[in-house]
């Protein structure tokens, strides 16, 4: 591989790789990407703009640098690296919890963990099948075939999400689209305008809640009664916690449903041995994590000089983490192109790493091990209904998954 001189340390040839890219099958990395897997574990990309930042690839280096303070999440920060113009306009925004460093962080996180705990989510199992099960029948009396993503992913996280916060679900399409127009519309004023609109929405709701004299049993209801009553939360951070857990509540596990789905479909051999053994749902679930990566481009920005692997990240730089090929580093996982639902847990990073893990993992393992244990185990002659290749995916700067699905049974 060239090298060149730089003040940084070794630029390798992977510097011209563009970040980010589509993927060229659903469920693997990019093709554009294959450089980068040849690489060392930190090499240099170029974002929409031109800019060049730090791509993290390496499993370890990617655990010690999530891990470290000098990197931020902060996006209101100058410089901060955005993957798309879309993003760049929108940067001032508050983000909670997922834009926000220690201190403020940690009181944020420390409000919202009893929620999210792993006894929490087991309690909310029961809730979860009904959801799943009355969503099955629904599409089994209807008959076959069915568009998935619609009928049944998208829907399952948003009544848990809607649920568990205190949202009504008779209003899903309007955040639904809202979420959608956030993470993907086509322009940053659609982008800047679904978020004033759901701030507006949620905004409307916890004054709502506020106002009545008995709480509701939702989390928004526990932080309008407990938090901002007592001033440990303002309305303005109140309404962002809100945005970011309603749209990473339902978005990326229902990435994950589709996505699952049409990757098991693509391995009948697994998915026969799936069937056959659903006390591998939990193994599988997490290879499904790691093969697919779903939130594949995590972004931060260097406060100080950081040394490591024989480079200097330089106070000022972005780095970005590409997930999908941190999570299939060959010095990690054996035969790690390969779905194996007897591999030993081997900590993956899709659920991210350090103190902005993914605060909704234990529900989110719940929702993915009930969904699609009890979809396959409903409908065994589950398949697609149109030609693998047909079936369009999201693009890359995106969080990861199928625009549509269509099933058969
Ligand atoms: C399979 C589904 C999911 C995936 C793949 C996923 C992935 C992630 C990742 C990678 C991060 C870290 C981002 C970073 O460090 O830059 C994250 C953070 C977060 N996730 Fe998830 N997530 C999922 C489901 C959920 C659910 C169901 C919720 C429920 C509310 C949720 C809420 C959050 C929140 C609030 C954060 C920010 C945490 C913090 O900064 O402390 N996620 N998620």
């Amino acid at each position: 591989m060239t090298e060149l001189t730089d003040p940084h340390g070794p630029v390798t040839a992977a510097e011209a790789v563009a970040f980010p890219q589509d993927r060229t099958c659903p469920f693997h990395p990019p093709t554009g990407y294959d450089p980068l897997r040849h690489a060392p574990a930190l090499s240099r990309v170029s974002l929409y703009d031109g800019r060049e930042v730090w791509a993290v690839t390496g499993y370890a280096t990617a655990r010690a640098l999530l891990s470290d303070p000098r990197l931020s999440t902060d996006r209101r920060r100058p410089g901060f690296p955005t993957p798309t113009a879309r993003f760049a306009n929108v940067r001032d925004r508050r983000v909670a919890l997922l834009g926000v460093d220690d201190p403020e962080h940690r009181t944020q996180r420390r409000m919202m963990i009893p929620s999210f705990t792993l006894q929490r989510a087991a309690r909310l199992r029961p809730t979860i099948q009904r959801i799943v099960d009355g969503l099955l029948d629904a599409m089994i009396e209807k008959g076959p075939p069915a568009e998935l993503v619609s009928a049944f992913a998208l829907p399952v996280p948003s009544m848990v999400i809607c649920g568990l916060l205190g949202v009504p679900y008779a209003d899903h399409e309007f955040f639904e689209e809202q979420s959608r127009r956030l993470l993907r519309g086509p322009t940053a004023a659609d982008t800047q305008q679904a978020r004033e609109r759901l701030e507006e929405y949620l905004g409307g709701l916890i004054d709502d809640k506020a106002r009545q004299a008995e709480p509701g049993d939702g989390v928004l209801d526990d932080l309008v009664h407990q938090q901002l009553r007592e001033g440990a939360l303002d309305r303005a951070e109140l309404v962002s916690l809100a945005v970011i857990l309603l749209v990473a509540g339902h978005e990326t596990t229902a990435n994950m449903i589709s996505l699952g789905t049409y990757t098991l479909l693509q391995y009948p051999d697994r998915l026969a041995e799936l069937r056959a053994d659903p006390a591998l749902l939990p193994a599988a679930v997490e290879e499904l994590m790691r093969m697919l990566s779903i939130a594949d481009g995590l972004l931060r920005l260097a406060l100080e000089d950081i040394e490591i692997d024989g480079v200097t990240i330089r106070a000022g730089e972005g780095v970005v983490f590409a997930t999908s090929v941190i999570n299939r580093d060959a010095a990690r996982y054996d035969d790690p192109d390969t779905l194996d639902l007897h591999r030993p847990s081997r900590h993956h990073i899709a659920f991210g790493f350090g103190i902005h893990q993914c605060l909704g993992q234990n529900l989110a393992r719940a929702e993915l091990e009930i969904a699609l244990g009890t979809l396959l185990r409903r409908l065994p002659g589950l398949r697609l209904a149109a030609p693998a290749q047909e079936i369009p995916f999201k693009p890359g700067d995106t969080i990861q998954g199928m625009l549509e699905l269509p099933v058969t049974w």
